[in-house]
Parts: C-alpha cells; sequence; structure tokens
C-alpha cells in the first residue's frame, strides 16, 4: 500500500505557537510511519515557512539555521511543497514531495481563522478540520453568537462594541452594558483564544480597564454578562456531514475564571472525565454542539465549549474551537479517550474524514458546465 504524504504545519503567528509546537508533537508522535510519509512544517511567530530534517526540534530550541524555506503556492496546478535554499546570494526553488493531505496543528488567528485554510483551498489540497467558513465563524466570538442565536443555540446575553466607541464614548458604551443587568461582565477581544485580553468585570472600573484591555488586541470587542457559579463543560465533536459527540468533560480553573494563567502557567487546573452532571443535562449539551456545529459548517473537529449554572444547571454555548488543543493529555483527544477512541486513531480518522472532504469538493461544479 501506498504511504500517504502528510504535511504537519505547526508554530505560527499566534500567542498560541508553543501551545502549537506541544500539540504537533504529539500528533507527530502518533502518525504511525507504516502508513504516513510525514513532511513537518514549521510557522515562525513572524510568518516564515521552514521545513527541515526535523523541524519541530529546530522550533523548540529556536535554532532555525539548518531550516530551508517552504513554499506552497496558492495555485492548484503547482498545488505541492517547494523548498527554496539559498546559496551564493543566489535562491534556487526545488519542489519538495506532492502532499495528500495537510494537517494544520495551528491555534488562533493565522492558522484556525480560516486564514491557513483559504491558501490551502486556493491550492486545491486535501487538509484536516474545518473550512474557511467554519473556522472564521468560529474564531469571531461576536458574528458566532448571531448565528447561534439565529439556530435557537442558547448563549450567554452579550452586544460587541467598537474600538472607536470606546475610544469616543466610553461612558455611552458602559451605559450601553449596565442595561444587561447586574455585574459581573466579561469583555473580550472578538477574534483571539487563550483567554487572551480577556478580564472579568466586578465593577464599573473593572470595566473600562477590561474594555480598553480588550480592545488592544481587537477593533471589535464583544461584551457577555458573567454565569454565576459556572461550571465549565466541553465536549468533543469529530465528523463531516455526520458529527458524532464524545462524552462530556469538565473543567475546573485554578483562578477566578480560567484565563490565560489558569491554562498555561499554573497548571493546576483539573479534568474531569466524563463530567458529574445529570444524564439530561449532557444529553442536551451533545445535542447542543452538533446543532452548532453543522450551523456554522464545521468539518474534522471542533471542541464545544459550554457554561453550566450550578444551581439550576441551565446550559449555555460559549464557543466552537475548530483546531482545539491536542497534546495527547489535551481535553479533545481525552474526551475521545474515555469515549473508546484512541490518539493514534483520532489521527487517522482525521484524516479519513479531510480525504473524504476533498473528495465532495472535486465532486462540486464550479461552473455551469456548456
Ligand atoms: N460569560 C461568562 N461567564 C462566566 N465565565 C466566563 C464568561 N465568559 C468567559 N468566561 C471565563 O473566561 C474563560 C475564557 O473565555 P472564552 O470565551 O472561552 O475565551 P477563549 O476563546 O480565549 O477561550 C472561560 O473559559 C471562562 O472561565
Ligand atoms: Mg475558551
Amino acid at each position: 500500500m501506498k504511504k500517504l504524504r502528510v504535511a504537519v504545519l505547526f508554530g505560527g503567528r499566534s500567542g498560541e505557537h508553543d501551545v502549537s509546537l506541544m500539540s504537533a508533537r504529539s500528533v507527530l508522535v502518533a502518525l504511525d510511519p507504516e502508513k504516513y510519509e510525514v513532511t513537518q512544517i514549521g510557522i515562525t511567530l513572524g510568518g516564515e515557512w521552514l521545513t527541515g530534517e526535523n523541524t519541530l526540534e529546530a522550533f523548540t530550541s529556536g535554532k532555525f539555521s539548518e531550516l530551508n524555506r517552504a513554499i506552497l503556492p496558492g495555485d492548484p496546478s503547482h498545488a505541492s511543497l517547494y523548498v527554496s535554499r539559498v546559496t551564493n546570494h543566489a535562491e534556487t526553488i526545488h519542489k519538495l514531495s506532492d502532499i495528500d493531505i495537510f494537517f494544520p496543528v495551528l491555534h488562533g488567528p493565522f492558522g484556525e481563522d480560516g486564514t491557513l485554510q483559504g491558501l490551502l483551498e486556493m491550492a486545491d489540497v486535501a487538509y484536516v478540520g474545518a473550512g474557511v467558513a467554519g473556522s472564521s465563524v468560529g474564531m469571531d466570538k461576536g458574528i458566532f453568537k448571531d448565528v447561534m442565536r439565529a439556530n435557537n443555540i442558547p448563549i450567554v446575553e452579550s452586544i460587541l462594541v467598537l474600538r472607536g466607541d470606546i475610544e469616543t464614548d466610553m461612558n455611552g458604551v458602559i451605559e450601553q452594558v449596565e442595561k444587561m443587568g447586574a455585574y459581573p461582565f466579561f469583555a473580550k477581544p472578538a477574534n483571539l483564544g487563550s483567554s487572551v485580553g480577556i478580564s472579568k468585570c466586578n465593577s464599573r472600573s473593572d470595566l473600562s480597564e477590561g474594555l480598553m484591555e480588550a480592545a488592544r488586541y481587537d477593533r471589535r470587542i464583544v461584551i457577555e454578562k458573567g454565569v454565576g457559579n459556572v461550571r465549565e463543560v466541553e465536549v468533543s465533536v469529530l465528523g463531516n456531514e455526520h458529527p458524532e459527540t464524545s462524552v462530556c468533560g469538565e473543567v475546573l480553573p485554578s483562578r477566578e475564571f480560567y484565563s490565560y494563567e489558569s491554562k498555561y502557567v499554573d497548571g493546576t487546573s483539573g479534568l474531569i472525565i466524563p463530567s458529574q452532571l445529570p444524564n439530561e443535562v449532557t444529553e442536551k449539551i451533545r445535542e447542543y454542539a452538533v446543532r452548532a456545529y453543522k450551523a456554522i459548517d464545521c468539518a474534522g473537529m471542533a471542541r464545544a465549549d459550554f457554561f453550566v449554572e450550578s444551581d439550576t444547571n441551565k446550559i449555555y454555548l460559549n464557543e466552537l474551537n475548530t483546531l482545539p488543543g491536542f497534546t495527547s493529555i489535551s481535553m479533545y483527544p481525552k474526551l475521545w479517550q474515555a469515549s473508546g477512541l484512541a490518539y493514534p486513531q483520532l489521527v487517522d480518522r482525521l484524516i479519513e474524514l479531510a480525504l473524504a472532504r476533498k473528495a465532495q469538493r472535486d465532486h462540486t461544479e464550479r461552473r455551469r458546465s456548456a
């Protein structure tokens, strides 16, 4: 049997660069060398694509000198990887390999938000995960909420304001936020992840600080009502047209909320798998997860994150992460593990789904035939 040629992409320009390297390490270990021929492509914080003997090691140690520039033209007639070598001030470009599947293991902007997916679509290659629309809507907390509202999927009450509104009329923005009810509120940049730029605002002064903080990271800022006594429950979704869900898991943040520090610095946030919630609550969560997944046209995988109000068990969908943390101890694969699908089989399945989606695309007519 011919081996499938898989290009694993990692690193990237977002604040989740290092998380991506950790996820990629686990994926690379899981790709069975009997089945796959793997090319590693690292994307630097500056956005350079690099490849070489052991790209991940080079990225982890910061020693890039042995690596060469990797190029993927956005042109379907040249949809292979090229590598450029610079010698004596001349640059030569060689074809590196034809690639059957691209596997982006990138989190956040320029990886999970539809931009990379746009390049992969232009090149007309198979790739793991959601397409352009699913990725970008999954990333944008403002538009995502509107799509959920339109589909009657319960979400927390929220408003969206622009950086310009905050700069010119902070009092007006605060008035608008306070119309939603009592503190606390959460102020968030619309397009980011890992809780960067997010503040829990317990008072009016917190709110003005939180709005300015969020406005550093995005022109569009979402402000939500805080859910009191919140339990954070997550479920993994896998599939294209007929997505399936795993068991649910609960996150126990080490701080007042699941902040950047709580996610990556403390290392003491707990996971409870499966979550200890009544069956009717987890069944509802799984149903909402699938409906949301279909509503934004996800493919491959997503992790759906919910808030459950502990006194009432009222459920709110918080977000869909289309390229969730993917280390072997991350929630997404662990939930599948607990549902009977081990990590290497999960990786195989994602590759199958990527090929199936490409086959669907190849069967779609792009223009009227004469
Ligand atoms: N409306 C809310 N009510 C209660 N807690 C919230 C709310 N919004 C966010 N949080 C807390 O902030 C964390 C990060 O928010 P989230 O929207 O998931 O951003 P990110 O995309 O960066 O993960 C959540 O995991 C939760 O702990
Ligand atoms: Mg989150």
